[in-house]
């Protein structure tokens, strides 16, 4: 297999972070410093520009670009290449007072005032044209420079605007998704439900908090919107830097699960995706393992939105962050930890936020490798440095990737649907924690699974999970079961198949679309539990597992019954099943249980698969790369007790010496295992 460089002219990975030297432009002492510092953290990058909009452009059509050109001129001798972002993500105070349509309006009515950032309105024309101008100047200035190796577009898109313009935008989006046809969106969204039904697109308003928020239809297609919108926008800029040099790659920083924007429809017009990782280290509700397999889930949602292709860690603070409810220290060896698990689960790229602590304002203590100490000599800093020197070491495995047999279902509309639909119970919808329990209770199996979308091609993998997956998009059954008639191993549980796209109920017995019989059974009714009811599933094998939260009652139309119900009216009813269809197999969980009792099922669903399971001790991740030459395989301990991992040969790359059979990781330690 191929490796697939992302920065050919790095030959490495990536490691830098946001450097924002606008700050620090009457401090030349400062920034000289900086290049001197960066080197002897191993820093090969810096991403540039990221707020610099009104230090680039001070007032309208007066730009100062020199003092960004000496920076870019002065990294690229020292060996620093530039990520150059387009200044969108925040505006300069004369362009919202000459613009006022800039700032977005609010879910009550309400337009925003002069401040803040990542708050402009994605369909403003005038913004749009502004920012085409800077981002045009900016491609024409250093889009050729040997030294700028990437544009990051904006910052952290997000938000919703209800101005007129994006009311106006929502109204042709519906217009085109229901072919000008507005008794097609009548029937879609079961308007003559409360006498809901629209005359014309006219009448159709986004879901202000003080109009309309009862229609489904018209909350999940005001996401679609959003999330079109805001990937339109960024598009449009795309379109800019591309039109002058459309070799250099583009990215946009996302982050974790984010809620709003669904991230599959943005990744396509995107050459390589990054993400910002800031996992809460040493909370009080899980233990550091916990936060760690948490994080390796963010790391597969976003290695899995380009598959086949290394992502970059954009952002990660090095020391800590200024913004969580408590904001602790990283404790020693963590920070080397976490950028290695970047690493492992397919980052091309360890970088920051951000270089340096400015003095003032609202992130003045955010952490960063340079302190207010202004030092090398600080912990952070060493411990930074000792990731470039490892980034070093590992280099020939940048452009491998994580292959896997097996994936997760993760859906953005089925998260909206499930968010707000008026059924089940409001606290324990809990559709994530699902999915990353699961994702997580298959990690502990050595076994690092994709997250791929409903609507995704499923040819290469043998083991599929599909948690709650209440909304079949079109095409997504027929998927399912072809997966599964080729020799696929498919879980599904509880809340499958109710709705479709319009999230109109399936008729006839859910799941639906064809899944009832590949599962061989039909949901007649679910049942919430309050938070201290339980029931249990008595397994074949004697085993009992723990149902909380939600219990289906399944009518049983040709598949194997594996567990039964052990209270309540539907006592010894079936809880878990098996169909056999075509060359493959069908689970249908219908109860909630903890991810970690269904460990002897998932087990079952690999062993048949043909996918080796290994069972790494508590708190130790495996992840491997390939590609090029060889497989690096990453081993990670996260708990502060040495682990002692069998069966494994390789030559580790973090200590230069050869392991052949037994790989003993220190307390927080980490070893690199490569083999042809
Ligand atoms: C990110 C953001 C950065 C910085 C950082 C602080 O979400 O992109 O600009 O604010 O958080 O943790």
């Amino acid at each position: 297999m191929e490796k697939k460089i992302l920065f050919p002219r790095v030959g490495g990975f990536l490691h830098g972070g946001d450097y924002n030297p606008e700050q620090w432009l009457d401090r030349p002492d400062i920034l000289e410093e900086d290049v001197r510092l960066m080197k002897k953290a191993g820093m090969n990058s810096a991403t540039l520009g990221v707020f610099s909009w009104s230090a680039l452009e001070p007032a309208e059509g007066e730009f100062h670009f020199a003092w960004l050109e000496t920076v870019i001129d002065r990294l690229y001798e020292n060996g620093i290449y530039t990520v150059l972002s387009t200044p969108s993500g925040a505006r300069p105070a004369w362009l919202d007072e000459a613009y006022p349509e800039a700032m977005r309006v609010d879910r009550t009515g309400m337009r925003a005032r002069h401040g803040g950032r990542h708050n402009h309105c994605m369909s403003s024309p005038v913004y749009r044209e502004k920012v085409a101008v800077i981002d045009r100047k900016l491609a024409e200035r250093f889009g050729f420079h040997p030294g700028v190796i990437m544009y990051h577009i904006s910052n952290e898109f997000s938000g919703e605007c209800f101005c007129p313009h994006c009311i106006e935008r929502f109204r042709a989006y519906l217009a085109c998704r229901y072919d000008n046809d507005i008794e097609k969106l009548n029937a879609a969204w079961w308007t003559a439900f409360w006498s809901h039904r629209y005359n014309n697109f006219r009448q159709i308003e986004p879901p202000f908090s003080n109009g309309e928020n009862s229609v489904m239809g018209l909350n999940m297609e005001w996401k679609r919107f959003t999330t079109w919108n805001t990937n339109d926008f960024m598009k449009a800029e795309i379109e800019v830097l591309r039109g002058v040099n459309p070799d250099i790659p583009v990215t946009a920083n996302l982050m974790r699960l984010f809620e709003g924007l669904d991230y599959r429809k943005m990744a396509p017009d995107m050459d390589v995706v990054s993400w910002d990782n800031y996992p809460a280290f040493h909370n009080d509700r899980e233990t550091l393992g916990e936060t760690f397999g948490e994080t390796a889930f963010q790391h597969a949602v976003m290695r899995s939105l380009k598959r086949g292709k290394p992502f970059m860690m954009m952002e990660s603070a090095p020391g800590l962050v200024s913004w969580q409810a408590v904001n602790k220290m990283k404790r020693p060896g963590v920070h080397l930890l976490a950028c290695l698990q970047a690493i492992a689960c397919g980052s091309d790229s360890v970088q920051y936020f951000q270089w340096r602590k400015g003095r003032g304002s609202y992130e003045q203590f955010h952490g960063a490798v340079v302190d207010h100490l202004g030092t090398d000599d600080t912990r952070v800093f060493r411990e930074v440095a000792e990731v470039g020197e490892l980034l070093r070491k590992i280099a020939p495995a940048a452009g491998t990737i994580v292959k896997s047999k097996a994936a997760l279902l993760f859906d953005w509309d089925n998260r909206w649907a499930i968010a707000d639909v008026k059924a089940f119970s409001q606290d324990s919808k809990k559709y994530e924690e699902t999915c990353i329990d699961i994702w997580k209770a298959f990690l502990r199996l050595g076994v690092d699974m994709d997250v791929v979308g409903s609507d995704e091609d499923l040819d290469g993998y043998d083991v599929v999970a599909a948690p709650m997956l209440y909304m079949l998009q079109p095409g997504t059954a027929e998927n399912l079961k072809r997966f599964v008639g080729r020799g696929g191993q498919l879980l599904a549980t509880y809340c499958t198949g109710y709705v479709d796209r319009e999230q109109l109920c399936f008729l006839g017995g859910f799941p639906g679309d064809g899944l009832k019989e590949v599962f061989g059974v039909v949901s007649e009714e679910i049942d919430s539990l309050y938070p201290s009811d339980r029931n249990g599933i008595a397994l074949e094998d004697g085993s009992r597992w723990e149902v909380r939260d939600y219990a289906e009652v399944l009518r049983v139309r040709g598949a194997r019954v594996l567990g039964r119900y052990t209270d309540d009216f539907y006592m010894g009813t079936a809880a878990l099943t098996c169909r056999e269809y075509g060359q493959g197999k069908a689970y249908y969980m219908a109860a909630r249980t903890a991810a970690e009792q269904m460990t002897p099922l998932f087990e079952r669903m690999l062993a048949d698969a043909g996918i080796p399971v290994r069972k790494l001790p508590e708190g130790v991740e495996c992840h491997v790369r390939s590609g090029g030459a060889g497989s690096y395989a990453f081993y990670i301990n996260s708990t502060s007790e040495q682990a002692v991992i069998s069966g494994v040969t390789g030559r580790d790359l973090v200590t230069d010496t050869e392991v052949r059979g037994e790989l003993t990781l220190p307390a927080l330690g980490a070893a690199v295992l490569y083999t042809q």
